[in-house]
């Protein structure tokens, strides 16, 4: 018989109980369904809704199931459906009719939500700690490569010289909004919607300050059908969880170019990385890749929430079942990225001589030799021009911009000479670019002090 089968005259079909039960994977939010039903129980005692004594045995019959779930000794069923109900059957079998006051003044509808809430707040603060550990082992190369210079790309075309401690760099302020949103994602995480009853309230006189209180909730649901209705705090998790998927994807794309022959710039770790079954001298990124391409299911999960959602009435609907799978999958899956993440990182090789090479022998000092002119009194627009065409001779003649002759230069332009060629050195574009949040080593430096401000807080 199912705890709801009073108004039943037949079983469920079989096919229809594998369909509709959500234990195989809501058991994960068992210790959060025994906690709340905790905080209920005590509740409801301090209110007079159940007699202390009951609820005395309700509680010591609730920690024993925890323990009992712990050490594995429970069965689960499908004819049992979910969590809740499991609970709610192990602890009657325990400690008798007693066990049956516990789902006074609650319905599986609040005390799914709760359940979420507690879950999601306990995993916004676990990732926040990975991500300040990846931020850690960022700031560390950064800090330990502090004079590399690299070509600075745009259109994935050399562009602009710049030290490579400020392109990592640019990941960690990514890193550090996720941290902010997901900081600000506790506060709707952290609202308590116990006491809601099945959408409208309950008529017996319970105390939720009191339960919000217990569980350490900043406050609670003010309308009974939004706290059952409500997965905002489920979504945001999955947007940041998007977001920072995204930003882990695009440092994952920058590392699996460098770390390609072809660029050199980095050597990942033999302990980070994989080999092929068939070619003996495979190194790959497999790593970095995977971050890039698990993003995918992240960002999946969000849309898949969104979806569910959008076309729902109030207040439940077995629909927000489906909120549940997708919301473990994206926590299992950034925890496990930001935590390989930081090791990656951490160990990485940065091969400076073969960054130095691409950016030398380049003209990514076009820019400052433009800039010079404009400091001699010449339009930008003029200026852009003088050196476009000095470029074209460069690339016909196949030599170096840092290699014209000052006759050269001249025909150029009167206002260039000998000392225009001290600027095309990638130390002077680097050292003239002193703007805040500019790519000079002073800049950076300040930025590196910023951000350890930043990650000690
Ligand atoms: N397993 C359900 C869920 O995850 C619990 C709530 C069920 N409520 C109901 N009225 N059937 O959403």
């Amino acid at each position: 018989m199912k705890l709801w089968g009073g108004r039943f005259s037949k079983d469920t079909d079989a096919l229809v109980e594998k369909f509709t039960a959500s234990i195989p994977f809501d058991r994960r939010l068992a210790d959060e369904d025994i906690l709340g039903s905790m905080a209920h129980c005590r509740m409801l005692a301090a209110c007079g809704i159940i007699g202390a004594e009951d609820a005395a045995a309700i509680l010591k019959g609730l920690e024993e199931i925890k323990e009992e779930i712990g050490r594995g000794e429970l069965e689960f069923s499908l004819a049992l459906e979910d969590i809740h109900m499991h609970v709610e059957k192990w602890l009657t079998e325990k400690i008798g009719a007693a066990g049956g006051r516990l789902h006074t003044a609650r319905s599986r509808n609040d005390q799914v939500a709760l359940d979420l809430h507690l879950f999601v707040r306990r995993e916004i603060r676990e990732v926040e700690l990975l991500i300040k550990n990846l931020q850690e082992a960022i700031l560390n190369v950064a800090e330990a490569n502090f004079d590399v210079i690299m070509p600075g790309y745009t259109h994935l075309q050399r562009a602009q010289p710049i030290l490579f401690a400020h392109h990592l760099l640019a990941y960690f302020w990514m890193l550090e909004r996720d941290l902010a949103r997901f900081r600000d994602a506790y506060k709707r995480a952290d609202l308590m919607p116990l006491g809601a009853g099945a959408l409208a309230g309950t008529t017996f006189p319970v105390n939720r300050e009191m339960v919000a209180e217990e569980l350490g909730f900043a406050s609670l649901y003010e309308n009974s059908i939004d706290a059952v209705s409500d997965r905002d705090f489920v979504a945001e998790f999955h947007f940041n969880s998007s977001l920072l998927m995204t930003h882990l994807s695009r440092l994952s794309e920058d590392i699996i170019l460098w770390s390609s022959a072809e660029f050199g710039f980095v050597t990942l770790d033999d302990a980070f990385t994989t080999g092929s079954s068939i070619m003996p001298q495979k190194k790959n990124p497999d790593v970095a890749e995977l971050v890039r391409g698990k993003s995918g299911r992240v960002l999946g999960n969000l849309v898949a929430l969104l979806t569910m959602l959008k076309g729902l009435p109030l207040a439940y609907n077995r629909d927000m079942q489906e909120d549940k799978e997708g919301l473990f999958d994206t926590v299992d899956t950034v925890k496990m990225c930001l935590a390989v993440y930081a090791g990656m990182i951490g160990t990485m090789k940065v091969n400076s001589d073969r960054m130095y090479v691409a950016v030398d022998g380049d003209f990514a000092s076009a820019t400052d030799l433009a800039d010079h002119l404009v400091r001699k009194g010449m339009p930008f627009r003029e200026a852009h021009a003088v050196v476009g065409r000095l470029v074209a001779k460069c690339v016909q003649e196949k030599k170096r911009l840092d290699s014209l002759t000052v006759q050269e230069l001249a025909d150029a332009s009167p206002l260039l000479g000998e000392e225009s060629l001290k600027l095309l050195s990638p130390q002077s574009c680097v050292a003239a670019r002193q703007s805040r949040g500019g790519t000079a080593r002073e800049a950076v430096a300040g930025q590196v002090a910023a951000a350890r401000v930043a990650l000690a807080k």
